[in-house]
């Protein structure tokens, strides 16, 4: 990205001047999908698409919100944030009503954004939205506050101000990522470690399937939901205070117990799932790719036929992937209900992979996917001040 040509537009909207320059990315998890509200562990990397976020600051409490992607515009007062209809603005001025109601001081700033990410596609774009606000934010006024408080305050903002009610594991790998790896993330003790991505010649491939995610936030919402009756249902049998404290030898022991077959599905996901986890880090660091693209195969499998959350097209597209040559794993990354999948995919066979792929998918779907090539990259950072 050209940053002078972000500022240029900068300037053109709040006049020439001093600016600062942030960027968080956006993420893609390689497994451990539906896991984070569950309490288990989910393996995201960063990735080198994301949003640009240019700050400067005022003398006043008015926050002006611009966006290159987005025509709506708003002006707010710092004191007094309410949400702004269904638009963009919600995802920064959640991020800020939080920061300033929790007594951090800071004026008021002229922001423009800029993203690179598809929207609603499962990368991410709205953490990479909150998190970066609050990042330029601390560092515009010398607010002391960590990359990880960052990530809760963000996932708080999508809970309680935009109202979606997801778990941690996009905020946190959007704020603490490191390049050239994936963070294994407990999203139940928020302990962490970094796992090198080094996959043996191959290359992480995004598939956007261009399928609009249709009530995306209230199937997720049921899914959360399911997840909670399951635990209900088998806790009064075993301890267990989340599904992913349940190892795969008590589940099958205790399961019958959970008499709705439909959440019985839906817990034996995130049980195995959370298990796959920890097999698919156990096979990256022995530099075993094969099995590392099993457990991915896996692992759409079933969140296709246990979770249900894969739908037509995340379903074609994973299909023609495994067919192409050089094709170690292939999964659905994300929510689910659309969206992308993420695959693994011998270098040299990339250029015919993407032609494959695109040509069987739209032929079967009629829409027109779109592929990045990407590398485990940096959380939030500061460009250029
Ligand atoms: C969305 C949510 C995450 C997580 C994933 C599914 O990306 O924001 O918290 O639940 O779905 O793994």
């Amino acid at each position: 990205m050209n940053i002078h040509i972000l500022e240029k537009e900068f300037f053109a909207l709040y006049g020439k001047g001093s600016v600062n320059v942030y960027f968080a990315p956006g993420r893609v998890n390689l497994i451990g999908e539906h896991i984070d509200y569950n309490g288990g562990e989910v393996f995201p990397c960063a990735i080198s698409m994301g949003t640009y976020l240019l700050i400067r600051e005022r003398a006043d409490n008015t926050i002006n919100l611009a966006s290159l992607n987005f025509s709506y515009r708003g002006e707010y007062k710092l004191n007094d944030i309410s949400k702004d209809g269904d638009e963009w603005v919600n995802y920064p001025l959640g991020v800020l009503k939080l920061l300033y109601g929790e007594g951090h001081k800071f004026r008021g700033a002229d922001i423009m954004l800029y993203g690179d990410l598809p929207n609603g596609a499962g990368l991410s774009s709205s953490a990479s939205v909150e998190v970066v606000t609050a990042f330029a934010i601390a560092d515009l006024y010398g607010i002391n506050i960590t990359n990880r408080d960052i990530a809760l305050l963000a996932q708080r903002a999508e809970n309680e101000f935009v109202g979606v009610n997801c778990g941690i594991m996009d905020q946190f790998a959007v704020a603490m990522c490191r390049a050239n790896s994936a963070i294994r993330l407990d999203c139940n003790t928020l302990e962490y470690t970094y796992v090198p991505v080094e996959l043996n010649g191959c290359s992480i491939v995004i598939a956007n399937t261009n399928k609009k995610r249709e009530l995306a936030d209230s199937k997720y919402n049921e899914r959360r939901g399911e997840c909670e009756l399951a635990l209900k249902a088998i806790s009064k049998y075993i301890d267990a205070g989340h599904l992913c404290d349940i190892t795969t030898d008590t589940f099958e022991r205790y399961k019958q117990h959970i008499d709705n077959k439909l959440l019985r599905d839906r817990a034996e996901h995130v049980v195995y799932e959370n298990n796959r986890v920890v097999e698919a880090c156990k096979a990256l660091v022995d530099n075993n790719i094969v099995e590392f693209g099993k457990l991915m195969n896996e692992s759409h499998d079933s969140l296709r036929d246990l979770y249900e959350v894969t739908g037509d097209e995340l379903d074609i597209m994973v299909e023609e992937s495994r067919r192409c040559d050089g094709v170690v794993g292939s999964r659905m990354t994300g929510a689910g209900f659309g969206g992308c999948t993420v695959s693994v995919v011998k270098r040299e066979s990339i250029n015919s992979f993407i032609a494959t792929v695109k040509d069987k998918y739209t032929c079967r779907t009629g829409l027109k996917p779109e592929f990045y090539v990407v590398e485990p990259d940096d959380g939030v950072k500061k460009i250029i001040t």
